[in-house]
């Protein structure tokens, strides 16, 4: 469920009517619910309130502050993958112990940060990497908190590009190998094992899979525990699916209760790390529609989002459904169009034979479900300053990122001297 809604005829975010902050910011621009977050939140946290769990935001999600913010006003840490997100997810009040820092190229520079931060948990993904984390905690006189995670050679079932469980992905250690990780880690006097960790892939949309890993985990619990390893907590990742267009994933209880009945009675402190089921559906891309055009019979509809700003539908083919801001009348005929953008890539479409009733230059549509991997995955592809990003609380708005200036993007590169005339290349005339 979300907060964006039709109301006499116009779409709303919460109490604000969309078109007003289009009038206000321009197009494209993104928006979130405040509303919608914490109902997603607090829907998740509560499907494990019965267990000692933590909720790790996976910031790589959205990686806005103020979206941060809200989810961790409500008592959630987060799961980072660089320096740069641990630094946001502190900017935005997590409390360093309840950080997680996953993902497999974990830089000397990186685990100095996390280390000096005090985070909670290193997820170690190599043998390489578990000897770096070890040499730098032991130079700086700390001790590191590790978990090693675990690859179940399980099948997430979703996108071949989001699947990340399966025996030859890079993620995780295979087991037994990492039988042998353990067995290294505890011999090293600045490294603490606290835990395992297993994430199979994302926009996953049965609980097979979850319940395949959870199991498998179990077991690896089991082992370590056997080996003399005290293990405190386990992190069963994130990668629960959202609905976008006709998906049934599973509801958040029934995951929860695969956790619960596969890993409960192990004692540990469960750490999750929910991304898409946060922020997916508690925003929106708001587009205008600039130009239609008939290409040999294919009505197209040109709009002034691109690729740049909302890749998804380009690198993975997802569908996001696409809806007009002032509501078509209910008997008006929704005739197929292709809905693309200006970024010159045949790739900039963000759907196929989208049933669109009639729209015309200047009208207002929305993209749905853009909330997580749109705006954190969005570049300056064709030069196009990244696009603002509004927070609705109720019936108020704010920029939470203002759109980038054509000044700020030059400003950001220099000229090589050789290029440089006497007189100056970098003259206001470039600007
Ligand atoms: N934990 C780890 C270690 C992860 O790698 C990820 C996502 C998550 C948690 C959060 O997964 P979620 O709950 O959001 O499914 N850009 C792609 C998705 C990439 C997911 C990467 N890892 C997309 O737009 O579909």
């Amino acid at each position: 469920m979300d907060h964006f809604q039709y109301r006499n005829g116009e779409l709303c975010a919460e109490d604000v009517p969309v078109r007003r902050i289009a009038k206000d910011v321009g197009t494209p621009f993104y928006c979130y619910s405040t509303a919608t977050l914490r109902r997603h939140y607090e829907v998740f946290a509560a499907a494990f309130a019965g267990v000692p769990a933590t909720v790790c935001y996976a910031v790589k999600a959205n990686s806005n502050l103020a979206v941060i913010a809200t989810l961790a006003q409500l008592g959630a840490g987060a799961d980072v993958v660089s320096e740069g997100e641990m630094r946001r997810a502190i900017a935005a009040g997590v409390p360093p112990k309840k950080i997680v820092f996953s993902g497999v190229g974990k830089t000397r520079a990186e685990i100095t940060a996390a280390l000096d931060a005090g985070i909670g948990q290193f997820n170690v993904e190599s043998d390489s990497e578990l000897a770096l984390i070890a040499e730098v905690a032991g130079t700086m006189g700390k001790r590191a908190p590790v978990a090693v995670r675990v690859n179940p050679n399980v099948d997430a079932g979703s996108h071949d590009k989001i699947s990340t469980g399966r025996k030859h992905d890079k993620f995780g250690i295979a087991w037994p190998k990492a039988r042998e990780t353990y067995r290294a880690a505890a011999k090293l006097p600045s490294v603490e094992v606290v835990g395992v960790a297993v994430h199979i892939g994302s926009q996953i949309t049965s609980v097979g899979p979850f319940t395949a890993a959870f199991k498998f985990i179990a077991g690896v619990v089991g082992d370590l525990r056997a080996d003399g390893h005290t293990i405190r907590r386990i992190d069963l990742g994130g990668g629960l699916g959202i609905p976008y267009l006709d998906e049934t994933p599973p509801s958040p209880e029934e995951y929860a209760r695969a956790a619960i009945r596969e890993v409960g009675h192990l004692g540990c402190e469960l750490v999750l790390e929910p991304g898409r089921l946060l922020v997916g559906n508690a925003g929106i891309l708001v587009t205008e529609v600039l130009h239609l055009k008939d290409a040999e019979g294919v009505r197209i509809v040109i709009v002034d989002a691109g690729m740049n700003d909302l890749v998804r539908p380009a690198m993975y083919g997802a569908r996001h459904a696409i809806i007009p801001v002032a509501e078509a009348a209910r008997d008006a005929t929704r005739e197929p169009a292709d809905i693309v953008g200006p970024v010159c890539e045949t790739t900039d479409r963000f759907a196929k034979e989208w049933p669109l009733a009639p729209v015309r230059t200047g009208d207002l549509l929305a993209m749905r479900s853009a909330g997580a991997y749109g705006s954190a995955m969005s570049s300056t592809y064709n030069t196009r300053p990244l696009v603002p990003e509004v927070m609705v609380n109720g019936g108020d708005f704010a920029v939470v990122r203002p759109r980038q200036s054509f000044a700020s993007m030059l400003a950001g590169e220099a000229m090589a001297p050789w290029l440089t005339p006497a007189t100056g290349l970098r003259s206001k005339a470039i600007r």
